[in-house]
């Protein structure tokens, strides 16, 4: 039998989470979406990051308060802040804004118009009870405790709608 090197096998779906600082909104998101992912039974065939369209926060843990929040609801927030460079496009099949600051600092960095297909704004798989045009994730870094429980909410609801569609685009099958 031929040997092989015992490397993990790439997911067949790789999705990144992408805000401002990559310490409050988006890691927040990529902790929602992995464990949707793995109660799916999916976890070995999607994939999920997170990074900033800043530089400012990079190496460091995410908010307190983001982590604290996330606990509340049985959940971990960890990891170091990353910056989403112009070779992550050709990691992710799914890159998401949190916001339409963080969907054009994409755009405008995309190295094609391929790349810029896979930019999506998080809630636009979910627009159910926003009125139109606002589908922002609000920055809840200068605010107080119920902002961080605002970006769970809507993350926990706009995620679900992600995975469904991930599952469609790709023949995924729901174990
Ligand atoms: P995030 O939040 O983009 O959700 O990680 C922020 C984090 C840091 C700053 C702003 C927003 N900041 O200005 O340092």
């Amino acid at each position: 039998m031929s040997s092989r090197p015992a490397s993990k096998p790439r997911e067949s779906v790789r999705v990144c989470f992408v805000c401002l600082g990559n310490i409050c909104r988006s890691p927040t998101a990529e902790s929602v979406f992995r464990d949707q992912v793995e109660a799916a039974g999916l976890g070995d065939r999607i994939g999920v990051a997170s990074a900033g369209t800043a530089a400012y926060h990079v190496g460091d843990p995410p908010d307190a308060r983001s982590a604290a929040a996330a606990a509340r609801r049985g959940l971990l927030v960890q990891g170091a802040a990353r910056h989403f460079v112009k070779a992550d496009f050709e990691d992710f099949d799914y890159v998401l804004a949190m916001d339409a600051e963080n969907q054009a600092d994409l755009e405008a960095l995309a190295p094609s118009r391929e790349a810029l297909s896979r930019i999506r704004l998080l809630r636009s798989f979910d627009e159910g009870e926003e009125p139109a045009g606002d589908l922002d994730v609000p920055d809840p870094y200068y605010g107080g405790d119920a902002g961080f429980e605002r970006v769970l909410d809507i993350c926990e609801q706009a995620c679900r709608a992600l995975l469904a569609e991930v599952i469609r685009d790709r023949g995924l099958r729901d174990a």
